[in-house]
């Protein structure tokens, strides 16, 4: 018996998803690359923008075909998308093809769902209003063997007015110290290299359960034995604290990177966003951040076209953009979410929304080419190998420790191997470089 599954989204669905398939293993399933080989089919879905639900869609409309032929086959359709609203029974209705559905609240009920349709030939629709806590006991089945996510917090109370997370999933959780610490601990003595710690806002990190603090997490699971990276994602620049850039400062095994995403470098639509900091409070962490840590790279995301966002606030985050110099960006188009605050606002046309990313975007990449030049151009750095080039045979590549990719020609026995590298060229967002002897 054979499982394929196509994964919609941000980490926290793929790490959703590295569950999904610890659960079918232990039923017996093994992985295949297929929809069609697979005898169980998951389409994990993400709703954080239009684009993102338009693509699972037309991937489950895909599904049919195969349906029709093959009605044995089970198709289970989960996550944000699911959870949202009343898509779920949208979903069931357009595609009635579609044995299970459940949301981000259940995914630990898989296998009973799964085990229903299986034995009982039932059809299941069942979405969790409300989250069970922090759910611990699932399997989880990584998808490579160099590097391992870890959920340390679920969920998110900060309700930014775009956004349809805290919706889809639930109000913020973390886990308990033991729980994480084991885990951690349990990926580095298995020989994985790098762990990166998940949650939608890391810093609320034990604001639920009280005690600890992330900096105070991060700090303790440093301390664990062997040569290893620890990351984590993502920061919300409200919550940032000193303490955090001390530990990254001095903790050799915290990786000198930090996402914290801005999003827009206006006050007046920061705090239309609610996002609670001003672009001075933001360029003060900046500052303080290269101070400690030199070499850290610095990433973000940004939206632009937000309600109500004119020419003067897209500039300022143009000016934003200029002044921090990022290692990368991930930059967005607004989505108007139903059930969000700014859903209902007036809304900015589309084809401002277009000039506005293709200027954002070229901004970054002209960034990109100096920083790329600057730094990384006849520079050696230690990279963290941990898979092979999408498409160029023999191409292999791994992460600096501020998160850089770089390319290289190696062979199978450098994957989960720390290797120097010495950049030889870069393109505008790709580096490539020659191991160093
Ligand atoms: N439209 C566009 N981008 C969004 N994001 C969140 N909600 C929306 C939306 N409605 C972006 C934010 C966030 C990232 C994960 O996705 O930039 O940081
Ligand atoms: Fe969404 Fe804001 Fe929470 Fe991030 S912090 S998940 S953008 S509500």
């Amino acid at each position: 018996m054979r499982y394929h599954i196509i994964t919609f989204g941000c980490q926290m669905n793929v790490h959703d998803s590295e569950k999904i398939a610890g659960m079918l293993t232990e039923l017996g399933y093994e992985k295949c690359d297929s929809a069609e080989q697979a005898d169980v089919i998951v389409i994990n879905t993400c709703c954080i923008r239009e684009t993102a639900e338009s693509k699972a869609i037309s991937k489950i409309g895909s599904l049919k075909q195969i349906k029709d032929k093959h009605p044995e086959k089970i198709v289970a359709v989960c996550g944000c998308m699911t959870q949202a609203g009343d898509n779920s029974q949208k979903l069931s209705e357009r595609f009635p093809f579609i044995d299970i559905i459940f949301g981000t609240h259940n995914i630990h009920h898989f296998k009973d769902y799964l085990l229903e349709r299986r034995e009982l030939g039932k059809k299941v629709v069942e979405i969790w209003e409300r989250e069970e806590g922090a759910i611990d006991d699932v399997p989880v089945l990584t998808g490579n063997s160099v590097s391992a996510f870890v959920n340390i917090i679920y969920g998110c109370n900060n309700f930014c007015t775009y956004c349809i997370v805290p919706y889809v999933r639930g109000r913020e959780r973390s886990r308990p110290f033991e729980a994480i610490y084991s885990e951690v601990k349990k990926l580095i003595e298995g020989d994985y290299k790098e762990v990166v710690l998940l949650g939608q806002n890391v810093n609320s990190y034990g604001n639920d359960i009280g005690g600890m603090k992330f900096y105070q997490l991060l700090d303790k699971l440093s301390k664990i034995e062997g040569k290893y990276r620890l990351r984590f994602m993502t920061s919300h620049p409200k919550d940032f604290d000193d303490n955090l850039i001390r530990v990254i400062r001095d903790n050799e095994r915290v990786c000198n990177s930090i996402h914290l995403p801005v999003q827009s470098g206006s006050d007046r639509i920061l705090k239309a966003m609610n996002r609670n900091y001003t672009a001075a409070d933001y360029l003060k962490i900046i500052e303080k951040i290269y101070k400690h840590i030199p070499d850290c790279g610095i990433t973000s995301d940004f939206m632009v076209g937000f309600p109500g966002e004119t020419d003067e606030d897209f500039k300022a985050t143009l000016d934003l953009v200029k002044k921090v110099r990022y290692n990368g960006c991930y930059m967005f188009v607004y989505s108007r979410r139903k059930g969000t605050p700014a859903a209902e606002w007036e809304q900015v046309p589309d084809e401002v929304k277009k000039q506005r990313i293709v200027e954002l975007i070229s901004l970054q990449n002209q960034i990109t080419k100096e920083i790329n030049r600057e730094k990384y151009l006849g520079n050696t750095f230690e990279i963290l190998v941990d898979g092979k080039h999408d498409k160029r045979e023999g191409l292999y590549c791994g992460k600096t420790e501020c998160g850089r990719l770089i390319n290289f020609e190696g062979d199978e026995s450098h994957i989960g191997q720390f290797l120097n590298v010495k950049v030889t060229k870069s393109a505008t967002s790709a580096l490539f470089g020659e191991i160093c002897a």
